[in-house]
């Protein structure tokens, strides 16, 4: 049998000196790549071993080890290595709430922990707890620069879906504009930066940093300080996500616009992991629904927006995640057609056309309820009615995203030409 390749961080515990002790007289197939100390060491023996000969099977953390929690492991599982706490007590549901591949209690023999490390590693199990189970779909609404109601959007859909029975969560991940908290009338705190650090800490109650604007509806509103956004690293984005989704079967993510690369804006004067959120969210997403104003201007943007997206690899050409426009503030059937012609030209799907409907959206916001509430008979809350009902079929289908576009389309005639 091959060797496993192994990297210890175990601060002198007595499994790891026996493991290093019976791997270097043989007595276990593994090879201890690296022995130490603290995280910055485990992460240049993952960078030097991934260089030279791929990346170590697995990194063995002492559950003793400080510096350990949820956003650590997520950084360290994107090296490809699984991550095994080892010496956690009557295996420690704080320590399988970090999301780890394995938390093992010490073991008295190497060779036992090796057979429990190789179980973990060969073939890669997914967690089964909160954070890394998997149970909905993640549905980010995002669009190019201009406004086209976004948020609306992703408030009245998941508030409609919550009325269909369907469990679901709401995430305001807008960094430079979080608007959800006053679409719904919430409190501003606790906000989604909170949440990444009681997710990171270990915390399994996350229901309980959720508001409830109604049943089966739990919001994550936004973080509306700017530098708090620097405490949310890109995987603190999907931690969030993936804990949220181990709980619901659909998760609706509203976003900022802007999907610049952070790293370019360093120079400008405000702080630079914001961008990163939308991407985050992007790439975790099943669905991404992109709202799109009849309107020469926002058609371009979108294509071009879309296009580089999928050129950086932010998007794969071919999904998932699925990308589904939606025009949207339609007001004209003859421009509605031609937008979905061209947008069809550029390969983008165009699921369904939602009227402009200022007199119910505004009401609505201006009572911080959804339009679903206020108008239920309104044009725009039967659109997104139909969306939601789309969306609910899809659930019963085991292919993420895969929305039918007829189930949706049923709306155009409803539209005013
Ligand atoms: N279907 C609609 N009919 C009429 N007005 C709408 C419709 N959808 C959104 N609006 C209006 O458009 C404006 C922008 O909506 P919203 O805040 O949802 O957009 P957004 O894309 O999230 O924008 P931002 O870039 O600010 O986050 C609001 O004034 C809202 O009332
Ligand atoms: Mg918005």
């Amino acid at each position: 049998m091959k060797p496993l390749r192994i990297v210890t961080c175990a601060l002198g515990a007595g499994w790891e000196g026996d493991l290093v002790a019976a791997a270097s007289r043989g007595h276990v197939p593994a090879d201890v790549l690296a022995r130490c100390l603290e995280l910055g060491e485990v992460h240049a023996a993952l960078r030097g071993t991934a260089s030279s000969a791929g990346p170590a099977d697995a990194v063995l953390v002492d559950a003793a080890s400080p510096w350990i929690d949820a956003l650590t492991v997520a950084d360290l599982r994107r090296s490809g290595t699984a991550v095994v706490v080892v010496g956690a007590a009557d295996v420690d549901a704080r320590a399988l709430h970090f999301g780890a591949d394995g938390v093992l209690a010490a073991p008295e023999h190497p060779a036992e922990l090796i057979r429990l490390v190789l179980e973990v590693v060969t073939p890669q199990r997914p967690a089964e707890n909160g954070s890394g189970g998997v149970r909905g779909r993640t549905i980010t609404v995002w669009s190019a620069k201009g406004a086209p109601g976004r948020s609306t959007l992703a408030v009245s859909l998941a508030w409609e879906l919550a009325r269909l029975g369907v469990p679901t969560r709401l995430v305001d991940l807008d960094t430079y504009a979080p608007s959800i908290a006053i679409l719904l009338g919430l409190s501003d705190s606790p906000g989604v930066g909170q949440l990444v650090q009681r997710i990171a800490s270990g915390d399994t109650e996350v229901s309980r940093f959720l508001q409830w604007p109604r049943r089966g509806l739990g919001v994550a509103v936004g973080t509306i300080r700017s530098d708090a956004w620097l405490e949310v690293p890109d995987h603190g984005v999907e931690l969030l996500l993936r804990t949220l989704v181990a709980e619901a079967d659909v998760t609706v993510v509203d976003v900022d616009d802007c999907t610049e690369d952070d790293e370019e804006l360093r120079l400008a004067p405000s702080p630079w992991r914001r961008n990163q959120a939308t991407l985050a969210a992007l790439g975790a997403s099943d669905l991404v629904l992109v709202p799109v104003l009849c309107d020469p201007v926002s058609v371009h943007s979108t294509v071009r927006a879309l296009t580089s997206l999928r050129r950086e690899g932010t998007l794969a050409d071919n999904g998932p995640p699925r990308i589904l426009s939606l025009l949207s503030r339609v007001t004209s059937a003859r421009e509605a057609g031609d937008v979905e012609a061209y947008l069809a030209e550029a390969g983008i799907d165009c699921a369904m056309r939602i009227p402009d409907d200022p007199r119910s959206v505004t009401r609505a916001r201006w009572a911080a309820r959804v339009v679903g509430e206020v108008a239920p008979r309104s044009a725009y809350a039967r659109a997104v009615a139909r969306l939601a009902g789309a969306i609910r079929s899809e659930l019963a289908t085991a292919v993420p995203g895969n929305v039918s576009t007829e189930a949706c389309a049923e709306n155009r005639a409803r539209v005013p030409s």
